[in-house]
């Protein structure tokens, strides 16, 4: 549709795609409805996901990054075993595979070499492959036996979002059917909890204006910003950091709470941002505790948490999800802290330096 890709009365396609995240997810529930109107993912494909001891998520960039939260989802819900493997790293280096391994190539564009560069490997090896994926008809979709479509609409700004989102919701769906198709009762409707996700991240969408104060009050001088979150928070840090720094050049990067003291506090001086997610419950204490430690030595600390959650001085809030959906939400507000940071500094927000949408040479 040729609409989809106009960037209509936005100054950039980033801005404009961040905001159609709600309507995506809600096109991401229709088009994975069955007959009787339940989230189901194909029939083979789920055999394929039962006939499997161990399942290999392998991408590149934004798109491993939704790996590892599709990791979380399945393993908690369908109980089984999932690596996530960086594409340019596991064809040179593969792991030990299990006896009946199945693959899950994740790529907004279908096209990115490092990640095809692995599927041609592991269709060699006779392994079967799942392609979960923006383009209908790319390669690795082609190439791989099945193919899971994220519905996103194009995604034109180097600096990816909704597919990042669409590809977690499309995992959440095969987590629950593969649940679901093991006998595992989960004890919430994934619809109405996907239904949420998307009116929460509309709110996220029209709090534009204390996003870009934070861009400003935060990130208009400095030369780096860390991102710290525990659990599934750690891997919508990395997100959030790569974001920022694809797009503002701002030296970002994401850490897990813990592992702070094990060097990178070194690194914390009078005034280093440091921007804390706190989604999680059962890392609450621990998160706060992480910010504690960097504030004692001089960082200006900017805590997004979600309602429920929230402690004293918080800078955002985000309504609340379900706890396992949080990375859809969280990450909202941090695209957006990227857009406005990159945008006052006069960066080409659509257009980074030295970045290609799609990377197709090794
Ligand atoms: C490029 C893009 C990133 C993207 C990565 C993987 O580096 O700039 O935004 O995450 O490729 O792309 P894919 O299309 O495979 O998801």
């Amino acid at each position: 549709d040729a609409s989809d890709i106009e960037k209509g009365t936005y100054p950039h396609y980033m801005l404009k795609e961040i905001d159609e995240q709600p309507f995506v997810i809600r096109r991401i529930i229709q088009k994975y409805q069955d007959d009787n109107g339940e989230l189901a993912i194909d029939k083979a494909i789920i055999n394929e996901v039962l006939n499997a001891d161990r399942l290999y998520i392998v991408a590149c960039g934004t798109s491993y990054h939704a790996g590892l939260v599709g990791k979380q989802l399945i393993e908690s819900w369908a109980k089984i075993p999932v690596e996530v493997h960086i594409a340019s790293e596991f064809s040179y280096n593969m792991p030990l595979l299990s006896e009946k391994p199945l693959f899950i190539f994740i790529s907004q564009s279908g096209e990115t070499a490092d990640s095809r560069a692995v599927l041609v490997q592991t269709n060699k090896l006779g392994h079967k492959a799942i392609t979960i994926t923006n383009v209908p008809g790319s390669t690795l979709s082609r190439e791989a036996n099945y193919t899971l479509l994220l519905h996103a609409g194009p995604e034109i700004a180097v600096a990816s979002t909704k597919a990042y989102t669409a590809q977690i919701a499309v995992l959440a769906i095969l987590a629950a059917a593969a649940a679901k198709a093991k006998g595992f009762e989960l004890d919430f409707d994934l619809t109405k909890e996907l239904a949420i996700v998307a009116n929460v991240m509309e709110m996220l969408c029209d709090a534009k204006e204390e996003m870009e104060n934070i861009a400003s009050d935060y990130l208009t001088l400095t030369r780096n910003c860390f991102f710290i979150g525990r659990a599934v928070d750690y891997y919508v840090c990395l997100e959030g950091a790569l974001k920022l720094k694809e797009i503002s050049y701002i030296q970002a990067e994401g850490f897990a709470g813990g592992e702070l003291k094990h060097g990178t506090i070194a690194l914390i001086e009078d005034g280093t941002p440091v921007i804390a997610l706190a989604t999680q419950e059962h890392v609450n204490l621990s998160i706060r505790g992480n910010v504690k430690e960097v504030v004692a030595r001089g960082a200006n600390p900017c805590v997004i948490s979600m309602r429920g959650l929230e402690g004293d001085g918080d800078r955002f809030i985000i309504p609340a999800v379900h706890p396992d959906l949080t990375p859809l939400v969280s990450v909202v507000p941090l695209q957006l802290i990227a857009y406005y940071a990159a945008l006052h500094r006069g960066c080409d927000v659509d257009k980074p330096r030295n970045l290609a949408k799609s990377v197709t040479v090794e």
